[in-house]
């Protein structure tokens, strides 16, 4: 055999560079768009900045021989992974092509996953996750299924080291959305992603339900019905740059600082409108929102979970131009009260900004936990201890302001001083006891109330004289439970004084092989 020429050495490896770029051909290229998705090499150019996309693997295939796969051999087997940057910063990616083999997971394709995500871990960066599969390989069988476990392995020791983001950006089925689940953070494509572990067919033949793919496990279902997902995008474009943004507000990892960014906002700008937000009737809603808004720098907050358990808020915002974590009871939306929903999503993102060093600053407005079966059966009291345990575990900077009420567990829930609340703030018009005035009195004055034979002043005496009492924020603040009321227009300075005291803060959990939280 006669050498080869360097030129040809260099046409052979353009010859093979192409065929890798073709993906599955023209014809499944063309049809995958014609779906309303970009390819999986679009998505990168998307995701990443400019020219920064490094790809390793380019030329690895799979070994399978099985149903005639011998013969079908695509450079990179439909999973392209590497590393690039976002905003400057590293992070590791893979991009699942569906077309070749439907995007589904080959024993190589996980060898290719596992390898950047030992990379990311060793070098302490975010990994981010690109998935348009049909899961397991089917004509690979149990390699297929090791491979899901090898990357699963890896999901679950990295959590908590370095984010995990994961997009779901076509049909994922079975293993396809267990990786997923792992990660940090799951963004849908409305209308072109789906999400489930077996599929509308095998539901039917199971149970004989009939659903659709999109009403099982579209984007709109896993962000208001089953909390699976936290962010619901309009289109590929869309959810590839909203990766990005968020992105911008962590960590690459465990033991870095969160980003910060030069501040465009006044740290003493007061608000005027703060100090007439919350009505004089403690019946009344306000909307929550808008007090972020009025507190954080540019009023910017990236609200994760919109669509779930609206009860709750929970969100990334910046003060002084660091990035902080928002949680916010909001009393648009049932009161405010806490509900088996709202404590699952507050508390994972609890550990999400303990894990990553971004301090936590809680509104708190809550009547209490939500009372009723449904709540009780479905095991509220397990589910709102998470987000008891969750706030108590935090060692990261914890500021709390109760803008109105704090009742019961609740109040000792949203990160008060118990659980090491570091700076709790409240406004003049805070009501902090053990339950509100109409139930309160109609437990405790029972008899008097009964005596009174309907008189209706009566109870409106007591009620008066235990508001006077208690739903306000003094008796805490006598207690120091409180550390000092604030006029609401000075929320903003507060907040950012109290990050600024507690900038160098550290505190530790007790030496254990890990926590046992109530799941
Ligand atoms: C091999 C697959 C595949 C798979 C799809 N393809 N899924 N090949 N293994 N898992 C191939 C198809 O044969 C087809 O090849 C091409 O990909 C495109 O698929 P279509 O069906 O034409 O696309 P679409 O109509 O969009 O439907 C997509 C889909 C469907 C909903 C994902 O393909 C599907 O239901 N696939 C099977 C899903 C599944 O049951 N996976 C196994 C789960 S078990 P051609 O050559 O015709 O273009 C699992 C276990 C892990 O994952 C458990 C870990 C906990």
């Amino acid at each position: 055999m006669t050498e080869m020429t360097i030129e040809e050495r260099l046409t052979d490896l353009e010859t093979r560079n192409e065929q890798a770029f073709m993906g599955g051909g023209k014809e499944r290229v063309a049809k995958h768009r014609e779906s309303g998705r970009l390819t999986a090499r679009e998505r990168l150019d998307i995701l990443l900045d400019p020219n920064s996309f490094v790809e390793l693997d380019r030329f690895v295939t799979h070994r399978c021989s099985e149903f005639g796969m011998g013969d079908k051999k695509i450079p990179g087997d439909g999973c392209i992974t590497g590393y690039g940057r976002i905003n400057g910063k590293i992070v590791y990616v893979y991009s699942q092509d569906f077309t070749v083999f439907g995007g589904s997971l080959s024993a190589t394709n996980s060898k290719k996953i596992c390898k950047i995500q030992n990379m990311a871990m060793k070098n302490g960066a975010p990994i981010i996750g690109l998935n348009d599969s049909g899961g397991a390989r089917i004509q690979e069988g149990v390699e297929s299924l090791g491979g899901y476990a090898d990357i699963f392995l890896r999901n679950t020791l990295a959590s908590g080291v370095i984010p995990q983001i994961s997009a779901i950006m076509g049909p994922c089925a079975g293993g396809a959305v267990y990786s997923p689940a792992i990660t940090d953070f799951i963004f849908m494509v409305k209308d072109t992603s789906y999400m489930f572990v077996t599929g509308p067919d095998v539901i039917k033949t199971v149970t004989h339900e009939e659903v659709t793919k999109k009403d099982l496990g579209g984007a709109i279902t896993h962000n208001t019905k089953s909390g699976v997902a936290h962010f619901a995008c309009d289109d590929d474009k869309h959810c590839l740059l909203m990766i990005r943004e968020l992105l911008n507000f962590l960590p690459s990892n465990n033991i870095d600082d969160p980003p910060a960014i030069p501040p465009k906002d006044r740290v003493d700008r007061l608000e005027a409108k703060l100090n007439s937000i919350i009505p004089d009737s403690s019946k009344k809603p306000y909307d929550m929102k808008e007090v972020i808004r009025l507190v954080v720098d540019e009023g910017y907050f990236l609200e994760v979970q919109q669509h779930y358990a609206g009860n709750v808020l929970v969100g990334f915002s910046r003060l002084n131009g660091r990035s902080v974590g928002i949680v916010a009871n909001q009393p648009t939306v049932l009161a405010g009260c806490l509900d088996i929903k709202a404590s699952m999503k507050a508390a994972r993102f609890v550990r999400f900004c303990d894990a990553f060093n971004i301090p936590l600053v809680t509104f708190v407005d809550v009547p209490g936990f939500l009372p009723g079966t449904d709540q009780e059966y479905g095991g509220i009291i397990k589910h709102g201890a998470k987000l008891l345990y969750a706030y108590a575990e935090a060692t990261v900077p914890k500021i709390t302001i109760i803008t109105r009420k704090a009742y019961g567990g609740a109040y000792d829930v949203m990160s008060s001083k118990h659980l090491r609340g570091d700076i709790n703030l409240a406004y003049p018009t805070a009501e902090i006891a053990v339950m509100g005035p109409d139930g309160a009195v109609s437990i405790i004055f029972r008899e008097q109330i009964a005596k009174a034979n309907g008189d209706g002043k009566v109870k409106d005496k007591l009620t008066e004289d235990y508001r006077a009492t208690f739903a306000n924020p003094y008796k805490a603040a006598e207690l120091g439970y409180i550390d000092e009321v604030i006029e609401p227009v000075q929320t903003r300075r507060r907040i950012i004084e109290a990050l600024e005291m507690l900038k160098n803060k550290r505190d530790t959990n007790p030496p254990r092989k890990h926590g046992n939280i109530p799941l």
